[in-house]
């Protein structure tokens, strides 16, 4: 079995499409071994426990109460995934950018998922700037992608899955939200099968 662990900091939606492919036999050969969350709102941590997942919650604040940089919290984090025998980390929602001494010490075998295409709106708020981009007519389409986190970039790395979602005429944010995140809950599952 390929042990994964998926690393949250919000709803867990995307959390919960990987739990419901693995229990619903969709990944075979991949164990949801460990959640991580920095936040302890996540509402994902639930998410996991109802799925008998062990979690951990890593917050950076004490690091910094400290004193500490992140690098050493990257590490540590990297050491706790080893301390599972993770193979893979995936970032679902994970809202924390990873430095080189997360990579340097866990490896590069880390996909995460980004609501917009390759080149597109990188950061947080992807899906809003998108939306009003095409209020001002600049765009009409955005879309979703899983890629290979090689490094400290944000939102960028080889790109193992994309998919284009067109923003309609008259659509609310919210609308446009609830598509992306349908679109996401396949795409990652997808990737996750391609690429484990
Ligand atoms: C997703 O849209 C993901 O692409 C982005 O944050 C959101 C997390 O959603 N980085 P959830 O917590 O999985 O519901």
């Amino acid at each position: 079995m390929t042990r994964i662990a998926v690393l949250i900091s919000g709803h867990g939606s995307n959390l919960q499409a990987i739990l419901d492919a693995a229990a619903g036999g969709a990944l075979p050969g991949v164990e949801v071994a460990l959640v991580v969350a920095n936040r302890r709102e996540a509402l994902g941590i639930d998410r996991a426990i109802r799925a008998g997942v062990p979690v951990v919650y890593f917050p950076l604040a004490p690091y910094r109460q400290a004193g500490r940089p992140r690098t050493d919290y990257d590490s540590d984090l990297a050491g706790i995934l080893q301390a599972f025998a993770i193979q893979w980390a995936v970032l679902a929602g994970w809202m924390h950018l990873l430095s080189e001494a997360f990579f340097a010490r866990f490896g590069r075998q880390v996909l995460n998922l980004h609501p917009a295409l390759p080149g597109q709106f990188p950061g947080t708020g992807a899906i809003a700037r998108a939306y009003a981009a095409a209020q001002r007519g600049e765009i009409d389409r955005t879309g979703v992608m899983v890629h290979r986190v090689p490094d400290a970039g944000v939102d960028a790395g080889p790109v193992v899955l994309q998919e284009e979602v067109p923003i309609r005429a008259g659509e609310t944010l919210a609308s446009l939200e609830a598509r992306i995140h349908a679109v996401e809950h396949r795409l990652l599952v997808e990737a996750l099968r391609r690429v484990l």
